[in-house]
């Protein structure tokens, strides 16, 4: 299988599996316990339909929306993920080049493995910083600082991942980071030579947010430990409200489920919240993103950007979305696996097949521009 015979989600994650050793493959493909929450996900979309309207003159749609002060082209953007180089070489300087030309936006992850400085300073797009809320204030305050400085126009803070979620998937592969070289990790480099020979002919892995701050050089550590030992678990609403003052600037929270939660953003003084649970790899068990939608935005849809993420595969998932009322949709998996099969043209691809299908379906609804796209759209069966 080759990168243009991949015509959808599945494809792409097929591709990827072929290309990446297992535990790397396995870490990005994972949830937590018994990833209940991560499959819910995407049915969750299934449980409503799409209710289009016909003649009604759709030559020309406009897919280009506005989100939290940023214009963007597409309704759909790349959400921050940790660790890309560690999946394709060129990490997120193909995911930043393919937003760059697709006109969206994507967000640096502070477990970024290029850093926010390179990425503001090589490609024209919004740029959005996701902050995780470390037990050091100095290392806190010394990350908005260089944001600021760089250029970043919006910040995500991550509120879902106050301690790791449990992924048996890693605890049984042993997945850390660095990439270990234990006898298994020996043999997974042997089995996947082609990424074995990219991972270490190219720029060392590093985290150039938080080189500064951690030891990489001892023991590798998982992803787990860094969350346990490094985030502050007593992060609270007062915390995020100082935050917000001292950003002074476009602030959203990722990872909201409850209206209570939404609600509370408002108060603070937040521009924005993610309706997301991570992608199912935090809370298994709790409600998936879609469900909760419609519940937040009759909430707080006039007061604050809502935007959305968790389990999106599909146009026809991010039309439902948009049809409910959120004003930008983020994929995760779906262009890391692309990543991992084909680098930057992969996440192009993934962004073209997105962008086609988000635009044939808005004309098979009968709709030309993102705000045209309303409640009544969508129907729920029960
Ligand atoms: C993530 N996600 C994530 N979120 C975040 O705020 N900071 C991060 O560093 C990461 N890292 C990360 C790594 C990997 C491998 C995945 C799959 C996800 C979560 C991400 O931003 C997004 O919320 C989910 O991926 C959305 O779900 P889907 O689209 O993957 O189903
Ligand atoms: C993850 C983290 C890094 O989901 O957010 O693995």
């Amino acid at each position: 299988m080759n990168l243009n015979q991949c015509v959808n989600y599945h494809d792409f994650e097929k591709l990827a599996k072929q290309r990446l050793p297992s535990p790397i493959y396995n870490y990005i493909a994972g949830g937590a316990d018994d990833e209940v929450t991560m499959r819910r996900n995407t049915e969750a979309f299934n449980q409503c339909d799409l209710v289009p309207n016909v003649l009604r003159g759709v030559q020309h749609v406009d897919l280009s929306t506005e989100v939290m002060g940023q214009k963007i082209k597409l309704p759909i953007y790349c959400s921050p993920t940790a660790l890309q180089r560690l999946y394709h070489h060129q990490g997120e300087h193909a995911v930043a080049g393919a937003a760059e030309k697709f006109g969206t936006l994507f967000g640096v992850s502070s477990l970024g493995t290029v850093s926010m400085e390179k990425i503001a300073k090589n490609f024209d797009i919004p740029q959005v910083y996701q902050f995780y809320f470390h037990k050091n204030r100095d290392l806190n305050k010394a990350m908005m600082d260089r944001a600021k400085a760089c250029g970043v126009e919006v910040m995500m803070l991550t509120v879902d991942s106050i301690t790791g979620g449990n992924r048996e998937r890693d605890l049984r592969t042993g997945f850390s980071i660095p990439f270990r070289l234990t006898m298994s990790g020996m043999w997974e480099f042997i089995r996947k030579p082609n990424w074995a020979i990219n991972y270490l002919l190219h720029e060392k892995f590093s985290l150039p947010q938080l080189q500064e701050h951690i030891d990489m050089k001892g023991n590798s550590s998982s992803i787990g430990d860094y969350f346990t030992n490094m985030l502050d678990p007593s992060m609270n609403w007062q915390d995020v409200a100082d935050m917000v003052q001292y950003w002074n600037g476009q602030f959203c929270l990722k990872g909201i489920i409850s209206v209570e939660d939404a609600k509370r953003a408002v108060e603070i003084g937040c521009t924005g919240i993610v309706v997301s649970n991570h992608g199912g790899r935090q809370l298994d068990g709790s409600r998936s993103s879609f469900d909760q939608l419609a519940e937040i935005v009759d909430a707080v849809g006039d007061d604050i950007d809502v935007l959305f993420d968790s389990g999106v595969q599909r146009g026809s998932h991010v039309l439902k979305a948009l049809s409910i009322g959120a004003k930008a949709v983020g994929i995760g998996r779906m262009y890391l696996y692309a990543l991992a099969a084909a680098g930057q043209p992969g996440v192009e691809r993934v962004l073209g097949l997105m962008q086609s299908e988000i635009e044939r379906d808005m004309k098979l609804m009968g709709c030309t521009s993102i705000s045209q796209l309303q409640r009544h759209h969508v129907k729920f069966r029960r």
